[in-house]
Order: C-alpha cells, then structure tokens, then sequence
C-alpha cells in the first residue's frame, strides 16, 4: 500500500485563509489546497508560505485554485469564504450576502470533496454550518463550526491576565450560538482545578468586586469580536479564528478524541432539537463523535435559552427568505 498525506481544502484565501494555510503546512498537518474566487491571490499566497518551507521545515505541498476540481481528494475542507464585518456590523448583518456564497461553496464541496470533514468559519457561524449541512446533505458529525474554541480562549485569555496565571492552566468554556448572546460558563471556569471565583475572591478580598470584574471579563469575552473589528476597522480576527479551526482540523486528522467547544448539531441533547450551537464534543476521526452535556443551573440555562433562541431566530430568517 501507498501512504499518503492528508489534504485539506480551504475555501477562502483572504485574511483567514492565509493564516490558515501556514499554520497547517508549519503543523505539516496535511497538503494544502487553497481556493479563491479572486484569481491568483491562492496561487500567490499558497506560494509564499510555500517557499518559506525550508525555514520552517516543512514537506507538505501547498497549491493555489480557482477550480473546485482541485480539492478533490480532501479529507478536511475549512470554510472562511465570505465577508467579514466592518465596525458598527453584527455578526448577524452578513446573513444576506454570505448566505448565497455558502451556498455555492456548500454545492461545490459535495460534488468534489464528498467524504470530507467540513469546518465553517464564515458568519454568522451556526447559521452558516446549518446551511452547509443542509447543501451538502453530509452526516451532521461530518460539518461543524468553529466559534467555541476561539470564545472559549479569549474567555480564558482575559481570566489569566486578570489573574497574573498562566493561560496553559485556565480551562475555561463559552457554550451557546456564536454571537452577542454566547454563554461564557463562570461556575465552571478554573485555574488548575481551582474555581476562578475563588481566586477573585481572594485576590479581592471582597466577593462584590470579585462578581464586578467578572462580570466585565465576560462582558469582553462576548464582545471581544467586536473589539477587534473596531481596532483593525478593514475586517474582523484572523489570526486567532485561524488557530482554533486548525485546532479542530488537527483533531480530526489525528483522531485525537479532543474534547473542544464546536459548533455542531444537536438532536435532543441539552433539551435542543435539531439545531447547530455551541457545546463541548468530542472531536476525533469521525467528527463530532459525541455530545458531551453537562448540567446548566436555572441562571446559565435561561442564558443558554436565549442564545439557542438567537440562532433559531437567524435559522428561520435564512429560511424567510428563502435561503435555506
Ligand atoms: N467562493 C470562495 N471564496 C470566496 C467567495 C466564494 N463564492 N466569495 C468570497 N470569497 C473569498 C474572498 O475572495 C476572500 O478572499 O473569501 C475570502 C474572505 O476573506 P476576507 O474578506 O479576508 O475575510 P476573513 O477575515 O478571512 O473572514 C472570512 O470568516 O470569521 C469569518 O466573519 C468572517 O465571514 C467572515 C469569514
């Protein structure tokens, strides 16, 4: 028998795109294929990062294509094609105009790369995986969202500054639709198996700070999108969205059987039925292998209500309009 590389499509080669594109050669997670409808921009930066090879010592083959026919043979498809928002933009504004580009990715990705794994990335993220599942008709374990994983570690980002800690020892968890209403789960949040609260509480010596600040960490945890639309002012994160579908995509590839917040579907578990939100899954050779629930107290289960409510609201837009 023949060994050979995993391939790994990536639809999209604007900001996104190219940072996914290096961080998956530098990882040598597979032969990567990037697509753009814009003509030579995949070819230029596919050969950018390409011709950094030796320095960063990678074998792994990078190419450029404006024809679908050459993500052929995929295994794992990342999606970031679309528009990204400009200041004074919600996640939920770019329904309209990516709705109709996903829908065409979507189509294309079934035709040519059939047995693939897909991971979107393009917003607004739960409406976006429900419609490429939708499109394609792949399994639900077969297309995911990445919003949990990036949420998740801006939300620990900002507990270890706050708390002067190492990030390597905050676990910490964001569950819910990727939007203004995403759940970042306190109760839960700890530092090397220390509850976070406990350690504001003591950092502060007073229970009521100890809340504010938390209060204001989740606050920025929601909206940290957002704060870095209104820095860059030409589009949203990169770099970041980029680490954590590669995160997923690397998952997948070495059947890790990682347990990450994804975006996935869910069939009856935490009381949903039928709808892609952010929960933590078990994510291995097979995709989203498992659900993995967890028990919500009345305050974050009416948060989670709310921001499951959210995503429906977008879902049943899509369809209004006749998109999905
Ligand atoms: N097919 C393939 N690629 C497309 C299509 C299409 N139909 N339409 C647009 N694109 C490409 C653009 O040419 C561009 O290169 O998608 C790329 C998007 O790149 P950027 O505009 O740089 O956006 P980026 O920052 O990468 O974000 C992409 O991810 O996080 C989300 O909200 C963000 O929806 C946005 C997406």
């Amino acid at each position: 028998m023949e060994f050979k590389r995993p391939k790994i499509a990536l639809i999209g080669g604007g900001q996104i795109g190219g940072v996914l594109a290096q961080l998956a050669a530098q990882r040598n997670l597979g032969d990567v294929v990037m697509f753009d409808i814009v003509e030579n921009l995949p070819q230029g930066k596919t050969l950018d990062i390409a011709e950094a090879s030796r320095i960063d010592r990678f074998d792994v083959s990078l190419s450029g294509a404006n024809d679908y026919k050459d993500i052929e043979g995929a295994g794992v498809v990342i999606v970031t094609a679309g528009v990204p928002r400009k200041p004074g933009m919600s996640r939920d504004d770019l329904l309209g105009t990516n709705s109709k580009i996903i829908k065409g990715v979507a189509e294309n990705i079934k035709k040519y790369a059939p047995d693939a794994y897909v991971i979107v990335i393009s917003n607004p993220l739960d409406a976006m995986v429900t419609l490429m599942r939708e499109v394609t008709g792949f399994p639900a374990g077969r297309v995911f969202g990445q919003a949990g994983v990036l949420d998740s570690s801006r939300f620990a980002s900002f507990i270890a500054w706050e708390l002067g800690v190492s990030v390597k020892d905050v676990n910490a968890l964001v569950l819910g639709g990727h939007g203004d209403t995403m759940v970042p789960l306190v109760r839960y949040a700890n530092v090397a198996g220390v509850p976070v609260m406990e350690m504001l509480e003591r950092k502060y010596k007073d229970p009521a700070k100890a809340k504010e600040v938390m209060d204001a960490i989740v606050a920025r945890t929601a909206d940290a999108g957002g704060e870095v639309v209104r820095l860059l002012k030409t589009g949203s994160a990169f770099y970041s969205p980029a680490s954590a579908a590669i995160q997923m995509a690397e998952a997948v590839i070495k059947d890790e059987k990682r347990i990450l917040p994804v975006c996935a579907r869910l069939d009856g578990e935490f009381g949903v039925n039928g709808y892609y939100v952010g929960v933590p899954a078990v994510i291995g050779g097979k995709g989203v292998e498992k659900i993995v629930e967890l028990s919500l107290n009345e305050t974050e289960q009416a948060m989670f209500d709310k921001s499951v409510n959210s995503v429906k609201t977008l879902v049943d837009d899509m369809k209004r309009l006749g998109l999905l």
